[in-house]
């Protein structure tokens, strides 16, 4: 087992009703003026935004509030909350939505704490001394950013998509009912449980062994998440389904998944960020369409893993040898995304990439050729063309 540190420092206030809290989580902070961050338009629509200006209200809270921020959520909006923020003193930010919106608040955090261009952290050339206090009410179980040191953000030169962590960034509080995910669409709730179950699997995927109860724990989140995936496709206001995928979101990118490993592959997330950044995709729909296909590509450099995949989470009866038995495995993951209505292949995303634009993928996700991704193998700019290029249809 690898050494490694653990740090969770988000108190978690779950459970029905717990936006009412609100208030009181945000005066226990001790800020003088708060800003509201929310989407497009779902808060609003349920009716959830009043409830929590109501909570504030009712706490003495002052604050104001910004809403917009879009799915691949945009740097343009990050520099107005930045401005906002800094004309108006504000200290504290409180995020009203998905990972996007949380996302969105870590980045106008980072802003305001420290001089310059806060896109300088996502291009990695420099490092934040500090970010803004964050609260979280989340919306929808997917990207773990309520429990997670990371931002992904786009910026709209060069549609480049890129995340930045931290344990400045790390929110104060999460705010989880799971009822508030009741009104996801299908395809968000979907989405959502393949991006909790590629968090985990993006850690379990790596070069280590001996790690008992790490893999344990892995192997029936994922499987946990299934199970319950499949029940909300058919009913989507059962609140045990809801509560299991909501928790599993955060327990699946909070660090958890990885104690005692080498830190994971995340080569599938790298490759899906430049899909979201070019083509406004769904992150979770992304991977499960780039999944099947990077799989395939790098299962030779590990097959026992793959095939412990296979057995283990996907169920499937052992193989002849532990290549057949891998192949399995992927094959029933992609029968799985399937069932929930999930892609396995890039057209299915209602995109069509022509060879230049998988050229132009490959070249943005090396970083024009400076960096290789991955670890179960590693790799290069002409490796990722390739898994995009065999991405592209199924089979
Ligand atoms: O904007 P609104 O109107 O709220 O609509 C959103 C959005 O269209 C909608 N939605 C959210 N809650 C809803 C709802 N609709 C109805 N009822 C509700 N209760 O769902 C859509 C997707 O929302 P978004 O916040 O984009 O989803 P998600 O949480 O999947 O976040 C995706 C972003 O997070 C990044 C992704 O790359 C992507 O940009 N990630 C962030 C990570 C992190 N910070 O740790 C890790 C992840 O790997 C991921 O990369
Ligand atoms: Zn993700």
């Amino acid at each position: 087992m690898e050494n490694f540190n653990y740090y969770t420092p988000t108190e978690v206030v779950f459970g029905r009703g717990t936006e009412k809290q609100v208030g009181e989580l945000v005066k226990a902070q001790k800020c003088s003026k708060v800003l509201v961050h929310y989407g497009s338009g779902s808060v609003k629509k349920s009716g959830l935004l009043d409830r929590v200006f109501r909570s504030l209200d009712e706490a003495g809270i002052s604050y104001l509030s910004l809403g917009g921020v879009v799915p691949n959520p945009r740097l343009s909006l990050v520099y107005e909350g930045i401005s906002l923020c800094k004309s108006e003193d504000v200290d504290f930010i409180l995020a009203v939505g998905g990972g996007s919106v949380i996302d969105s608040a870590k980045a106008i955090g980072y802003g305001v704490s420290n001089e310059g261009d806060v896109w300088d952290f996502y291009e990695k050339k420099r490092q934040a001394s500090g970010c803004l206090s964050i609260g979280v009410v989340l919306t929808i179980s997917a990207a773990g950013s309520e429990m997670s040191d990371s931002s992904v953000i786009t910026n709209e030169k060069g549609w480049l998509k890129r995340g930045y962590s931290s344990n400045y960034a790390r929110a104060k509080f999460a705010v989880m009912n799971p009822e508030l995910t009741m009104t996801l669409p299908k395809y968000q709730t979907a989405s959502g449980c393949v991006d909790i179950m590629m968090h985990t699997m993006e850690r379990y995927f790596n070069q280590c062994d001996n790690m008992e109860l790490t893999d344990g724990i892995s192997e029936h989140l994922i499987r946990t998440v299934m199970k319950n995936a499949k029940i909300l496709m058919e009913e989507p206001y059962n609140y045990d389904a809801r509560a299991e995928v909501m928790w599993a979101g955060s327990l699946s990118h909070n660090g958890l998944t990885g104690c005692g490993t080498d830190g994971g592959d995340w080569a599938c997330h790298q490759l899906e960020h430049e899909l979201g950044g070019m083509f406004d995709v769904a992150h979770g729909a992304g991977l499960a369409a780039v999944w099947g296909s990077w799989a395939r590509y790098v299962m030779d450099a590990c097959p026992e893993r793959f095939a412990r995949f296979a057995v283990n989470v996907m169920g499937v009866a052992d193989g002849a040898d532990e290549t057949e038995t891998a192949l399995k495995g992927i094959e029933a993951m992609e029968a799985f995304y399937r069932a929930v209505e999930m892609p396995v292949c890039i057209k299915d995303l209602g995109i069509e990439p022509t060879v230049e634009q998988l050229r132009e993928l490959a070249e943005k996700c090396s970083h024009l050729r400076k960096r290789t991704v991955g670890c179960v193998k590693k790799l290069d700019v002409d490796d990722m063309y390739q898994i995009y290029k065999n991405a592209l249809e199924f089979g």
